[in-house]
């Protein structure tokens, strides 16, 4: 748990881990031979019980560029398809994130406008259908 929290201080510097991480929160790690390099975190979704939200997705500087991101994007959610039965998962992506937004929009996601927003208007929203 403690390296956890070092990837989540290492990329996210400014947001509290209480205020972002949930209870129930999965985590997706990768690592390369020099340890950990970044991580992917789905918890149940608020609005959307049957769904989960992507709260946080971070690679370390020295890491970045590689397609770290997107490859964790897929493997969570290869992993969700497999061992629930879930719909979707969703998130959402400030709008002036340009790295961020290319990792999902690189994944696959589709781009959609919520029923009921979780975040302002500044931001992209993304789903990933599970089935
Ligand atoms: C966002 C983040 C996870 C992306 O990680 P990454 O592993 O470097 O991303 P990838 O290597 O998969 O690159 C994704 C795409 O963004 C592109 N990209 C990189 N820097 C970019 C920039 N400054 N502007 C626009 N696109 C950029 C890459 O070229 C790549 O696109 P491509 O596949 O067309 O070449 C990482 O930058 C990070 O941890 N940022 C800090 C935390 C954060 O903002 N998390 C997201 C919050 S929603």
């Amino acid at each position: 748990m403690l390296a956890l929290r070092r990837l989540y201080r290492a990329t996210f510097p400014e947001d509290k881990w209480e205020n972002v991480i949930g209870r129930d929160a999965l985590f997706f790690v990768a690592s390369d031979d020099t340890g950990p390099i970044g991580f992917v975190v789905l918890q149940p979704a608020d609005l959307t019980p049957n769904d989960f939200f992507l709260s946080a997705i971070g690679v370390l500087k020295r890491a970045k560029g590689r397609a770290v991101a997107v490859k964790l994007i897929r493997s969570a959610a290869r992993w969700a398809v497999m061992n629930t039965e879930r719909d979707a998962i969703v998130t959402y992506v400030l709008a002036s994130n340009g790295p961020s937004l290319m990792s999902f929009m690189r994944s696959g996601w589709e781009i959609y406008w919520p029923t009921e927003w979780m975040a302002g208007v500044n931001v992209v929203y993304f789903r990933k259908k599970l089935r």
